[in-house]
């Protein structure tokens, strides 16, 4: 149960805006699993987020672009059967809505149905407004993601900082309005200035959820395998780490490496 809305049975968009509107802060994490989801719902996250970087994290590969729209389904599928309060937000996975609005909302119901899930995050501004319009009509909330978005890597070459000049910021901006104005329920915003993060927060009625974006979002979001310390490389400035599990899982499989070559597990209670 979470320290401030522990009254809460489930958090749904109402819920979300009404934390926006009463100035509490929104606390989303990414999940892929059963047992993770459970876990983080437990101890009482607002979001979870069925992250494309599931094709990073969980499958290893260099880029959220591989992660498949079944794969994206079945990561949400475990994650929705753990679930009791949090509400679920499911990344539609590069290829699953560029194309055309009607594969994306194709795309959007096929998760909606097949996962259980509460609601889709895609990227972009824009550039994929139809989809979004087509996605939100037939009733599926959608939360946006703009600044860095992982999905367009090859177009922008690096992970770096987006919207430091002018242009983009003004175009991030105009974008942000436009998800809010078209009916979006929230906007991630990943790896732009504070400052920035924090004009389009206030420039907006529909939450911002920031990761690597400052302390002025409505909310946080961090990829819960970098915030655990699973993932070992990757450290960014913008990611706080909670523990150290690779080198603790590393160390407890060492020990039971050694309890097992040298006969002291099992012992005479752990046996039938
Ligand atoms: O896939 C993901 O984990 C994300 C977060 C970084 C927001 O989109």
């Amino acid at each position: 149960m979470s320290a401030t809305t522990g009254e809460i049975k489930r958090v749904t968009t109402h819920v979300i805006q009404a934390m926006k509107n009463r100035g509490e802060k929104i606390a989303m994490l990414t999940a892929y699993d059963f047992s993770m989801a459970r876990i983080l719902d437990e101890a009482g996250i607002d979001i979870l987020l069925v992250g494309d970087s599931a094709s990073n994290v969980m499958a290893g590969h260099e880029t959220t672009l591989p992660i498949t729209l079944d794969q994206m389904i079945y990561h949400a599928q475990s994650v929705v059967r753990a679930v009791h309060r949090a509400m679920v937000v499911v990344d539609m996975p590069f290829g699953s809505y560029q194309s055309n609005s009607e594969i994306a909302l194709k795309s959007a119901i096929r998760i909606m149905k097949e996962s259980g899930a509460h609601a889709v995050k895609l990227e972009g501004g824009s550039e994929v407004e139809e989809s979004i319009r087509r996605i939100l009509m037939a009733g599926i909330p959608v939360m946006g993601h703009l600044g860095l978005t992982p999905q367009s890597i090859y177009k922008f070459g690096t992970y770096t900082v987006r919207a430091k000049q002018d242009a983009e910021a003004q175009k991030l901006l105009e974008d942000a309005r436009l998800l809010d104005d078209i009916g979006c329920f929230a906007l991630v915003l990943e790896k732009i200035p504070a400052q920035l993060a924090k004009t389009v927060s206030e420039s907006i009625e529909i939450p911002t959820i920031g990761i690597g974006a400052g302390q002025h979002t409505d909310g946080q979001v961090l990829v819960t395998h970098d915030m655990l310390g699973i993932t070992k490389e990757f450290r960014p400035r913008f990611l706080r780490r909670y523990l150290e599990l690779f080198d603790a899982i590393g160390e407890a499989t060492k020990h039971y490496i050694a309890d097992v070559k040298s006969r002291d597990f099992p012992n005479e209670s752990e046996q039938y």
